[in-house]
């Protein structure tokens, strides 16, 4: 199954404790550790995605954008080695040309350095908007076919990884909304909503997820 993770509450989790914005998101590094080596054990996961970075968190205060870009960089080259040895295979969904260039180049490498993973494909969203996404699939497929007119798998055709649609989309921290996150894969998605803040996540809050997916019954428009 494929599971989406919109890993909120980095901020809150660090507020509550009277710590920096910056603690936060080292925590939520380390909680995003943990639910990778987990779910790479875990032998009904096969893909994650997660929400690294939106087309609208450039909004955030530039130091904090810088913090995440620097964040981002630097954690990409210094992890290779744990994701090699779960056999994790990286790839990246999203605008990378609209990355500086250390981030986008240490991305470009991590995912060509994991080709071989096999236990778990981890595709991270980063420069990452559900809208920007399908206006740029379009926009491949207007260039290479100008004049003809696009269907529904032409837009999932032209998208930047070819993974299948989420099973269940997972968020943090509580929050009941999709946050333009995988909007055209979300068609026929679960939706699940923690509480937990997502430092505090460990495998017991996969596991839940797992369990609320058996719980649902998926129909597809069907009866
Ligand atoms: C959220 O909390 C999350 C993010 C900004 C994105 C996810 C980032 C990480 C898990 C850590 C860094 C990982 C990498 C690979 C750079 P928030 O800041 O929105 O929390 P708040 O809503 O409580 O303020």
């Amino acid at each position: 199954m494929h599971i989406g993770l919109i890993m909120d509450g980095n901020g809150r989790w660090a507020q509550k404790r009277g710590l920096p914005r910056d603690a936060g998101h080292i925590e939520g590094m380390k909680a995003l550790k943990r639910i990778i080596r987990y779910s790479a054990t875990v032998p009904e996961v096969d893909c994650l995605t997660l929400y690294v970075f939106s087309t609208e968190n450039w909004r955030r205060p530039q130091v904090e954008v810088k913090y995440l870009m620097n964040l981002l960089a630097s954690r990409t080259v210094a992890e290779t080695p744990f994701l090699r040895e779960n056999g994790v295979r990286i790839l990246v969904r999203g605008d990378l040309s609209g990355l500086p260039q250390k981030p986008r180049q240490a991305l470009e490498k991590l995912v060509a350095d994991t080709a071989g993973g096999k236990n778990l494909t981890c595709v991270l969203a980063v420069n990452y908007g559900g809208q920007d996404e399908i206006v740029r699939s379009v926009n491949r497929f207007i260039q290479a076919h100008p004049g003809q007119a696009i269907s529904a798998d032409d837009i999932r055709q032209n998208m930047d990884v070819q993974v299948p649609p989420p099973d269940i989309i997972a968020r943090s921290a509580g929050e009941l909304r999709l946050s333009n996150f995988l909007l055209w894969d979300s068609a026929y998605a679960e939706i699940y909503s923690s509480p937990d803040l997502w430092p505090d996540w460990d495998s017991a809050q996969i596991d839940e997820v797992i369990r609320v997916f058996k719980s649902r019954n998926r129909r597809f428009g069907g009866l």
